[in-house]
């Protein structure tokens, strides 16, 4: 599995505070099948320089476990209105980019960003959307859908420790065409914040099957570390009062 967000990298932003613990999770991420991962955290100035240092000093530490690693970060959406901004992505020579948007609005000149990132080579990924919106943002989500930007979920989302609403929010996103790759963004080796890539791909092949579940977990996140497109999710469609309440056609 390819994992384009997890906080690995440690004594930096909010991820693990010492090394042993970063080991503990590259342990975790061998053990459920992960040979890729983008390292990151929230993005700050003064942790350009950081961030890649201790990234270079795990890399020999995944390498032996069989994972490989890159440096990349999570910006806030502030961060992406700022003018010159130049993002790290997600892997060396792809467009994309991590973008948390900390809360449940959707700024008007969101269309207008796109657009001006996509002039400068650039593709945005909105992570975790089932943790911060509320489901009336579907709509917008969808007139969305032609830009080019992307949705990333939580692995941990599916699972029922998050709760019903993030269950079901995640599997509308997913039916609604709204989510193109799960990803950990693991935090910590335990707990809510852990790596719960191979418990989701139980929990979705079961719902899903493993067509679904081949192009969520690798396939697309591989794709989008490449720069290309990931696919559409084969996923069954919303039902016909999902299509009604969210304004979905066809
Ligand atoms: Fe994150």
């Amino acid at each position: 599995m390819y994992d384009i967000h997890n906080h690995l990298p440690f004594g930096i932003s909010d991820g693990p505070g010492e090394r042993s613990i970063s080991e503990a999770m590259l342990d975790d991420a061998a053990r459920q099948g992960v040979t890729w991962i983008n390292c990151v955290c929230h993005y700050a100035p003064a942790y350009e320089g950081l961030l890649q240092n201790i990234v270079a000093d795990l890399i020999p530490v995944a390498a032996v476990r069989g994972i490989r690693l890159h440096g990349g970060f999570e910006y806030d959406f502030a961060h992406v209105m700022e003018e010159g901004f130049k993002p790290v992505t997600i892997a060396d020579g792809s467009p994309f980019f991590l973008v948390d948007f900390r809360h449940n609005d959707i700024p008007t000149n969101l269309n207008r960003t796109i657009f001006q990132l996509t002039v400068d080579g650039y593709r945005m990924v909105i992570v975790h959307p089932e943790q911060l919106f509320s489901p009336d943002k579907i709509r917008t989500f969808l007139k969305l859908q032609d830009t080019e930007i992307v949705f990333q979920l939580n692995a941990v989302s599916f699972l029922p420790e998050s709760g019903k609403f993030i269950n079901a929010f995640a599997n509308l996103l997913l039916k609604a065409g709204l989510g193109h790759a799960i990803a950990s963004d693991a935090h910590q080796p335990e707990g809510l914040r852990r790596i719960a890539l191979a418990e989701a791909r139980e929990v979705l092949l079961r719902t899903y099957g493993s067509e679904t579940v081949e192009v969520l977990f690798d396939v697309n996140p591989k794709r989008m570390t490449e720069g290309k497109d990931p696919y559409r999710v084969p996923a069954p469609p919303l039902s016909w009062w999902d299509r009604l309440r969210y304004g979905i056609r066809g």
